[in-house]
C-alpha cells in the first residue's frame, strides 16, 4: 500500500512570523495522522519552519533549487545548501517555474539528479495546459514530461521520486479536474513508469494530484485507486483548512 503524501506549496507567501505561527498551529492539528505532511516554504522561511517543525510529523521542503552545487549563479540556491540546513524535499519543475522562469524538461532532469545527489526527495510537477488538453494531447504531454524528467535515474531513485500531476488549467483557478479524470491521467503516468522501469517501481511511486485541492474535494480525489495525495497551493495557506485536507480520511 502506498502512503498518502500531502504537501503544501506556499509559493511566494508568508513572512517568518506567519510561517512559525502556521507550523505551531498545524502540528497540533495533524499530530495523529498516518499521512505524510510536507510544507514547501519560501527560502526565507525554511530555517524558521525547520526549527518550529522539530519533534512534529511535519516535513519541510523548498520550492526550487539550482542544479549546480555552487558557483557564480547570482540569486540561486543549491541542493547542498538546502540539505545543510535540514530540508528534506524540494519541488522541481512547477508549472509556474516552467512558465515564468524558463525551466525546461532538461533543467528539470538536471535538478532532480542534483536533488538526489544531496539526498533531497524531489516532488516533480508535470501537467498539460488548457490548449494542449483541448487539442487532445494530454496523454502525450504528461508521458513525455515524465519520461524526460526521470531520464537517467536509477530504479531506486525513481521509486523515491514523488510526482505531482498538476493540470495547469486547474492551478489557482478553482477548477479541479474530476477525480476520475485526474485518476486516469495519473494511471497514464504510472503506466509510462512501468513501461520504462518495471511494474514494481511503478507500483511504489507516489503520484499526487495538484490543482485547486480543497478540504471539500480532497476525500473524493484521494480515495481513487491511483491518486496518492496532493500538492496544495492556495488551500495550504490556512492551517485549519490544510489540516482538513491532511485529515481527509478521519
Ligand atoms: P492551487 O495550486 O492549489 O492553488 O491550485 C497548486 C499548485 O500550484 O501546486
Amino acid at each position: 500500500m502506498r502512503k498518502k503524501v500531502i504537501a503544501g506549496n506556499w509559493k511566494m507567501n508568508k513572512l517568518p512570523n506567519e510561517a512559525i505561527e502556521f507550523i505551531e498551529k498545524l502540528s497540533e492539528l495533524v499530530k495523529d495522522t498516518q499521512n505524510e505532511v510536507i510544507i514547501c516554504a519560501p527560502y526565507t522561511d525554511l530555517f524558521y519552519t525547520l526549527m518550529q517543525a522539530q519533534g512534529t510529523n511535519i516535513k519541510i521542503g523548498a520550492q526550487n533549487m539550482h542544479f549546480e552545487e555552487s558557483g557564480a549563479y547570482t540569486g540561486e540556491v543549491s541542493g547542498e545548501m538546502l540539505k545543510a540546513i535540514g530540508v528534506e524535499y524540494v519541488i522541481i519543475g512547477h508549472s509556474e517555474r516552467r512558465q515564468y522562469f524558463s525551466e525546461t524538461d532538461e533543467t528539470v532532469n538536471k535538478k532532480i539528479k542534483a536533488a538526489f545527489k544531496n539526498e533531497l526527495k524531489p516532488i516533480v510537477c508535470v501537467g498539460e495546459t488548457l490548449e494542449q488538453r483541448e487539442q487532445g494531447i494530454t496523454e502525450d504531454i504528461i508521458k513525455t514530461q515524465t519520461k524526460l524528467a526521470l531520464d537517467g535515474l536509477s530504479r531506486t531513485q525513481v521509486k523515491n521520486t514523488i510526482i505531482a500531476y498538476e493540470p495547469i488549467w486547474a492551478i489557482g483557478t478553482g477548477k479541479t479536474a474530476t477525480s476520475e479524470d485526474a485518476n486516469n491521467s495519473i494511471k497514464v503516468i504510472r503506466k509510462e513508469i512501468e513501461d520504462i522501469y518495471g511494474k514494481d517501481v511503478a507500483e511504489e511511486v507516489i503520484i499526487q494530484y495538484g490543482g485547486s485541492v480543497k478540504s471539500k474535494n480532497a476525500r473524493e480525489l484521494f480515495e481513487t485507486s491511483d491518486i496518492d495525495g496532493g500538492l496544495v497551493g492556495g488551500a495550504s495557506l490556512d492551517a485549519e483548512e490544510f489540516s482538513k485536507i491532511v485529515n481527509y480520511n478521519k
